[in-house]
């Protein structure tokens, strides 16, 4: 996918700094020119990994179950849901974190959401041989979410020498992104000079995660200094 159609590379920067997770929405229906914008974004992502993702407006039932103490959501009337065959978990993080930071840019907040939704309340087309990964809740938010605690850089990445300045964004954009329960179960390796080994450790939804904080490491690194091996 070239994502640099979409955003510029300062805008997904700066999409990057600003995103936190939002669980609390206003009524304020979706504008046309956002549906627009991620709808083309999905069009792509299916076309290109084979996924199935849907953009569902105007649909509440999915967030209207009860209220657990972890993961409540508020007002939430649209969603992304990530949908794909099997053994796609990367696939769906590295292009459903494309749409959140998109949502991000054109306004919307959104929450990454695998566990606190209501099953039988979503309305996706899930084909013979799919499954829900996820779904990513969207909206205007009452709020903009807040920051979240962070593992120190140190422990997210290895790196023989001193590591230089374009791994380190690339390692500090990955501490900024989102990943299930704040597990921040990841970590980068340099390898030679332009070698990057991203892996994750075992966790709930770590591989999902492992393709969001990809996302973010390309995004801040510049895609042309290095190679993911
Ligand atoms: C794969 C994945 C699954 C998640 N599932 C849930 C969930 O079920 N309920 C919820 O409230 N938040 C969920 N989250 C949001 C995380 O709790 C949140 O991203 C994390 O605490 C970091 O906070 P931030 O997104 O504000 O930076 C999920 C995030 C990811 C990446």
């Amino acid at each position: 996918m070239d994502l640099y159609r979409y955003l510029s590379r300062e805008e997904w920067l700066s999409a990057i700094e600003c995103r936190h997770s939002v669980r609390k929405f206003t009524e304020e229906k979706l504008k046309e020119e956002q549906i627009a914008r991620l709808t083309e974004m999905i069009g792509e992502i299916n076309r290109e990994y084979g996924l199935h993702v849907q953009l569902l407006t105007d649909e509440p039932d999915a967030f209207r179950a009860g209220k657990p103490s972890y993961g409540a959501f508020s007002g939430c009337r649209n969603y992304i849901a990530m949908v794909g065959r099997k053994g796609e978990d990367e696939a769906i993080g590295y292009t459903g974190e494309a749409l959140v930071l998109l949502a991000r840019h054109l306004g919307l907040g959104s929450c990454w959401v695998a566990l606190t939704f209501d099953h039988g309340g979503v309305k996706a087309d899930i084909e013979k041989g799919e499954k829900l990964y996820d779904l990513i809740a969207l909206g205007f938010g009452q709020t903009d979410g807040a920051p979240h605690r962070s593992k120190a850089p140190e422990s997210l990445y290895t790196a023989g020498a001193p590591a230089p300045d374009w791994f380190l964004a690339g390692v500090r954009a990955a501490s900024l992104a989102p990943t299930a329960i704040n597990q921040q179960k990841f970590r980068f390796d340099l390898v030679g000079e332009r070698s990057v080994r991203a892996k994750h450790f075992f966790g709930p939804c770590a591989k999902t995660d492992l393709g969001i904080v990809k996302l973010h490491f390309a995004l801040a690194a510049g895609e042309g200094n290095f190679d993911f091996v």
